[in-house]
């Protein structure tokens, strides 16, 4: 267990609030760089990239909320919706940036690239499934849906993992940066199996009851 300060509860909405300010800071300072011309390279590619990176990195850290607080005790479950619709905010731009600065609204050459090059298809498939998410990402649906909201969430996983292929196949040779990915969302994905057994371990440790050191006794 890991014990950090408690955040005071009146302080929850609003950190909520600047989670969402700050993790769009990195597409605005990019957009803003990209404006003024100080993008290195081929600008277009470098604001597409940074925002394909950022999608991936908030998409981990959605999924790493229920890990953390079942293995350190940290609870940060108030930012995990927060983080699921920046993930969704960062794929949108990513593909607007593709579609409208890339490919210049060229539909045709757009389809072809989507129905052709698998690391595209892949993207996009992400994309379409993390629709239903964004959209049910809101205390009603969560109330409609029922158990059945569980069961549409769980999609987040298959987003990850073929965010992380894609990122994969999008280069020529797959770095460490793209095995990093791949390996975290592997590991994520291998929690989900061992999660029940470890919290039930975890349980019984917790009540099992604590064996006394027999007490001398005094003596005469
Ligand atoms: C969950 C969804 C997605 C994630 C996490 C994601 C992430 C990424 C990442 C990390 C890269 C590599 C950036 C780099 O080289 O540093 C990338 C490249 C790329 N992505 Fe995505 N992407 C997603 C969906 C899409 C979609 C829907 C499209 C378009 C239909 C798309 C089109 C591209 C293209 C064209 C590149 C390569 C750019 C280039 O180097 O030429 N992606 N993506």
């Amino acid at each position: 267990m890991v014990h950090l300060p408690a955040l005071p509860k009146r302080y929850h909405s609003a950190s909520v609030w600047a989670l969402y300010g700050l993790g769009l800071l990195p597409a605005g300072y990019g957009f803003y760089l990209g404006a003024t011309g100080q993008l290195p390279g081929n600008p277009v590619k470098e604001f597409e990239h940074l925002l394909g990176l950022w999608a991936l990195r908030f998409l981990v850290a959605t999924l790493a909320i229920t890990p953390i607080r079942d293995i350190f005790g940290i609870n940060w479950l108030r930012y995990r919706r927060a983080l699921g619709l920046l993930a969704f905010y960062y794929v949108l731009m990513h593909f607007l940036a593709y579609m409208l600065l890339d490919q210049v609204l060229n539909v045709a050459a757009i389809l072809t690239d989507i129905g052709r090059r698998p690391f595209i298809t892949i993207g996009m498939a992400a994309l379409v499934m993390l629709i239903p998410l964004a959209l049910t990402s809101n205390n009603w649906s969560i109330r409609r849906l029922g158990t059945r909201w569980n069961t549409l969430h769980r999609l987040a996983y298959v987003i990850a993992a073929a965010g992380a292929l894609h990122f994969s196949m999008s280069v020529k040779v797959v770095g460490p940066e793209q095995m990093l990915y791949l390996g975290l969302v592997a590991v994520l994905l291998a929690w989900r199996p061992v999660r029940k057994p470890y919290l039930r371990r975890k349980r019984q440790a917790a009540n099992a009851p604590v064996r006394r050191q027999p007490i001398e006794k005094a003596a005469g």
